[in-house]
């Protein structure tokens, strides 16, 4: 068995606490050596959990003194291409929080130092890795949904607490917050997006620096299905207001896309149905206790292949998907090169809105 992958996480806010079980339950394939944290009682604390001795609260400290392969970076938006190019530079593997970057040309940058140092340069598109995912996308890729005519997906939600996340110039806004998981899971199901147009707003006050929390946008996909995408932080008092729908000539997908499991024991939730003409379908297969309660008569699960997914946990899945990339050299499934067509949706829509135009995304 090869030697596992030595990881140096950057960033120990909210985010990195999920990606905690992969290093504490694997250690065998994935190993966390060190732990930056601008904020050193932050860093300090990530460490005392994890058992890991080296902290550093100097990114390019760690990249030059730390016993690490790869980084996990965990930091808001506008610090991903910068940190992203210097490991690369620096020879290690990268594994990056979504949104991959605030600009294209921060995006393109990634891809290109990724490329030139040889090293994985993989985005943390977790919602790719949950068994329910994996059997939705099986399902379309077998033709069993017919020729996939549409799809859509909304986010409706209250927004976020944090400053950042508030701010155009930190890569803040619901789009690459949010709407980026939803939109790279249509990518995945669909294909890339060749055309869009967009209208948003900056509506509450807290939003600054042209930051969007309302957003919507028509898609055409190269396959030419057409979708939509709706995105609000406007919203009071809204509970799970996240879908997704995918309509085939034989069978629709409707479902919210997997939610975030407490810790690696609590399974993730991705309730949802295909429907088959008459047929039903679950996509929820660990929780389905929780569905028959109100379906009846009850849904035909929809068998996953739990040998694809080592774990119910996408973020174990991811990351431990991540350590396999690296050391086999394999592309991952969310490789940067992939996830660059993701970021031309949200760019696309952002130029849309800017222009009052329909952006062409091979122009970009
Ligand atoms: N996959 C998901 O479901 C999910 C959920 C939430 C956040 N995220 C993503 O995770 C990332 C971080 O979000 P978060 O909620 O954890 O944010 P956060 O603000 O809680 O954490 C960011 C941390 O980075 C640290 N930091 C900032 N600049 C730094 C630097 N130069 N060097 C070292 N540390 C630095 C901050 O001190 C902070 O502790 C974002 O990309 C966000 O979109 C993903």
């Amino acid at each position: 068995m090869s030697k596992p992958l030595k990881v140096g996480v950057v960033g120990t806010g909210g985010i990195s606490k999920r990606h905690m079980d992969a290093y504490l339950r694997h250690p065998d394939q994935v190993r966390l050596t060190a732990v930056c944290d601008i904020v050193q009682p932050l860093a300090e604390e990530y460490a005392a959990q994890t058992g890991v001795e080296a902290v550093f609260t100097d990114y390019g400290e760690m990249l030059a003194k730390a016993d690490i392969d790869a980084v996990d970076i965990c930091t808001g938006h506008r610090h991903h291409a910068a940190q992203a190019i210097a490991a690369a530079e620096a020879g290690k593997h990268v594994l990056t929080e979504k949104a991959m970057a605030h600009t294209l040309e921060g995006c393109r940058g990634m891809i290109d130092a990724a490329d030139k140092a040889g090293v994985t340069l993989m985005v943390a598109q977790h919602l790719r890795y949950s068994p329910e995912a994996r059997a939705v996308k099986r399902c379309i890729d077998e033709g069993r949904l017919g020729v996939v005519q549409a799809a859509r997906t909304h986010v409706i939600m209250q927004g976020p607490q944090k400053s950042w996340m508030n701010d155009g110039a930190e890569g803040g806004g619901v789009l690459l917050l949010n709407s980026v998981h939803h939109l790279d899971l249509l990518r995945y199901y669909v294909g890339n997006v060749k055309r869009v147009s967009a209208v948003m707003r900056s509506v509450q006050p807290q939003m600054i620096n042209g930051a969007e929390d309302l957003a919507a946008a028509t898609l055409e996909f190269e396959s030419g299905a057409i979708g939509d995408v709706f995105a609000s932080w406007t919203t009071y008092m809204a509970r799970d207001g996240t879908s997704y729908t995918v309509i085939g000539s034989d069978g629709t997908i409707q479902s919210t896309p997997p939610q975030i499991g407490a810790d690696t024991d609590t399974p993730v939730r991705h309730f949802g149905t295909i429907l088959f003409g008459e047929k039903e379908v679950g996509l929820d297969t660990r929780n389905r206790r929780d569905l028959e309660k109100y379906l009846n008569p009850p849904l035909e699960p929809l068998p996953t292949r739990d040998d694809e997914l080592p774990s119910p946990n996408y973020f174990v899945n991811e990351i431990l998907h991540f350590a396999d990339c690296a050391t086999s050299g394999r592309e991952p499934i969310s490789s940067g090169r992939d996830n660059v067509e993701t970021m031309k949706v949200v760019f696309g829509m952002f130029e849309s809105s800017r222009t009052r135009k329909v952006v062409d995304l091979d122009e970009l």
